[in-house]
This record gives C-alpha cells, sequence and structure tokens, in this order.
C-alpha cells in the first residue's frame, strides 16, 4: 500500500497512504520498535486532509452536502487546509472559521488555496500560539453564526462520523499493513480525538491485545480525570480541556498519557535533528508519549504513532530557533 506510481485525477487522490518509519535513531538503546505514520507527507502537510475527504465524500454520498453548496468549519488550521483543498477540487466555497492564536501560517496558506479565512479575537489575557477552551468557544460561537447566515455545510469534526471513518478505514488499517508485525501499542494526542478514535477501532478489531493511550498536555488532561492547571500549553492542535469527545469510546481507551510542553519541544527538535523528520508540536508530544511507553510497560515491544504535521506550520513559533 505504498504511494502508487499511477497517474492520479486530483491531488485529492495523493491523500493518505503515508510512509510508516521506524525511529531507530531517536529510541537508540531502547529495547523495542517505536514506530511512526509521516502525515506531514498529504498534499496539506497534515494528518487532516484525510478527514476532509471522507467528510466530504461521506456528505455528497449521504445528501447532506449539496452541489455548489458553501462550507464552513472551525479549525485550528490543518482541518481547514484539508478542506481548502478537497473544496478547491470538487468547487465548494470554503470559510474556515479560526482563532488568532493559531499561528499566521496556517491562514495564508488556506487563503492561498481559495478560502475565506476568519480569525476569532483570543479571550483578554490568552496568548498568541496559546489556544484555550475558552479561546475555542468563541470561535464556535462565530461558526454557528457564519453557518447560520450563510445556509452553509458543516463539516464538523469533533462529531462527523467521517472523522473516526478516514482514520477506522485507512490511517489504521494502513499501519497494520505496513508495519507487518502484531503492534502492542498506540498512541496520539488528542484534539477531536477522531485520529485516536478510528485507529483504535481498526488496530483492535485486527488485535484485541493491542493498547490504546490517548494523550493529553500536562495540567490539561481532563479526559484522564485531572483537574485543568495549565490551559494555556503549546502543543497546538488538541488538549482542548473538553469533557467529552463525542467521537471517542470508552472501549477504544486502556490509559491515558500526559506530555509536558517541554518534553513535546524537545522531543520535536530530536525528530528533526536526529531522524531528519521535521514537524510539529504535537508530533512531539506523541512521540514523547511513544517513548514513555517503550521505557515503561511496553519495553521489547512495538509502539506506534503519528507524525501529526509539518515543522514548517510552526515557521513563526520559538519551537525552530
Ligand atoms: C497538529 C495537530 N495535532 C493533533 C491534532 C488532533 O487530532 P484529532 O483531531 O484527530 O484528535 C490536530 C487536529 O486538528 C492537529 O491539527
Amino acid at each position: 500500500m505504498s504511494r502508487d506510481d499511477k497517474l492520479l485525477s486530483s491531488a485529492i487522490e495523493a491523500i493518505g497512504h503515508t510512509p510508516l518509519v521506524e525511529l531507530a535513531r531517536l529510541a537508540h538503546g531502547m529495547a523495542g520498535r517505536l514506530l511512526v505514520k509521516l502525515e506531514y507527507l498529504n498534499p496539506g502537510f497534515s494528518k487532516k486532509d484525510r478527514i476532509a475527504r471522507q467528510i466530504i465524500e461521506d456528505a455528497e454520498t449521504d445528501g447532506t452536502l449539496a452541489p455548489g453548496q458553501t462550507v464552513v468549519e472551525l479549525t485550528s488550521g490543518n482541518t481547514g487546509t484539508g478542506l481548502s483543498i478537497v473544496c478547491a477540487v470538487k468547487g465548494y466555497p470554503f470559510v474556515a472559521v479560526m482563532s488568532k492564536g493559531n499561528s499566521p501560517e496556517r491562514a495564508r496558506m488556506m487563503r492561498a488555496l481559495g478560502a475565506e479565512v476568519v480569525l476569532v479575537d483570543q479571550l483578554p489575557g490568552s496568548q498568541p500560539g496559546q489556544v484555550s477552551g475558552g479561546d475555542l468557544e468563541l470561535v464556535e460561537q462565530a461558526t454557528r453564526r457564519i453557518v447560520q447566515e450563510r445556509g452553509a455545510f458543516r463539516a464538523d469534526q469533533f462529531h462527523h462520523r467521517g472523522n473516526f471513518r478516514a482514520h477506522y478505514l485507512h490511517t489504521g488499517p494502513e499501519i497494520l499493513q505496513q508495519a507487518g508485525m502484531p503492534i502492542d501499542a498506540f498512541c496520539d494526542f488528542v484534539g477531536t480525538g477522531g485520529t485516536f478514535a478510528g485507529c483504535a477501532a481498526a488496530l483492535k478489531a485486527a488485535n484485541p491485545a493491542t493498547k490504546c493511550y490517548l494523550v493529553e498536555p500536562e495540567g490539561a488532561a481532563v479526559l484522564a480525570g485531572q483537574p485543568v492547571t495549565n490551559p494555556s500549553h503549546r502543543i497546538q492542535g488538541g488538549g482542548y480541556s473538553m469533557g467529552e469527545l463525542s467521537l471517542v469510546k470508552p472501549e477504544h481507551v486502556d490509559g491515558y498519557i500526559q506530555v509536558r510542553d517541554e518534553e513535546a519541544i524537545q522531543v520535536a527538535r530530536r525528530l528533526a535533528r536526529e531522524e531528519g523528520i521535521f514537524a510539529g508540536f504535537s508530533s512531539g508530544a506523541n512521540v514523547a508519549a511513544g517513548l514513555q511507553l517503550l521505557s515503561g510497560p511496553f519495553k521489547g515491544k512495538t509502539v506506534v504513532t503519528l507524525v501529526n504535521d509539518s515543522g514548517l506550520k510552526y515557521l513563526s513559533t520559538d519551537l525552530w530557533e
């Protein structure tokens, strides 16, 4: 299931089938294997291209999206970039609603891909680069208003089954086929939880013994039942302190892992320097969590996680010196 050599009819067909790579240098000296799926090699440089395609194609199939209807989505940038690509190719006007706290290169990229980008102010006292649950609530209100005003289809990544299905039908099965060995553990930093739930369901269907760990920022680990002490963490794309994620079911979750901002940043830098993998904060969090598993309960085993998006999306931040 490698990238096909055949001629594709559009960039949409180039979504998915990303490589799976063993982090043999980063995990040097540790017993076991840490495998990562290079999702930054998607056309929009993130895993969220997959859900953009699935949500739009599922909505076309079930008739909830009419030809030429405007598509609207609340996004931290990556889902919006995926939707910009899919909507550009398929001819749907697309409006991305995003917090001003997300890095500006995301908005510029979506505009370049033909999207209309609406930026929503953060709460007083919030920091750019640190989007809290409260900031996200303001983006949610603006999104609802725009959907109503335009009679639009809302992609609704926090609830649409297409988000889960993209990873259940594709990402998870790709991991199983590419790994060629039993997967002992999977971990993923959650925003909507669509990746976590879809992959967990696929991996567990193939091997019920696979354990799946939900990753959250330390100080904002509400799903693990911990109090929120650091709502303005640095790990963009998730950790929104939402008490419930509709796509994540209890049977998907075997445990919870917390990652500190500094740990995510250091591991993202090591990924670049030691593995040649140029990724963002949440990929650092995923690999940090994978290393925790490998050095703890999964010593000598095979652990899988995702490299979610490209480090190019964070050039304006202090992730890179
Ligand atoms: C960079 C990044 N990391 C992680 C996530 C979380 O993925 P999911 O929404 O599937 O939980 C997102 C989601 O937007 C993201 O953009």
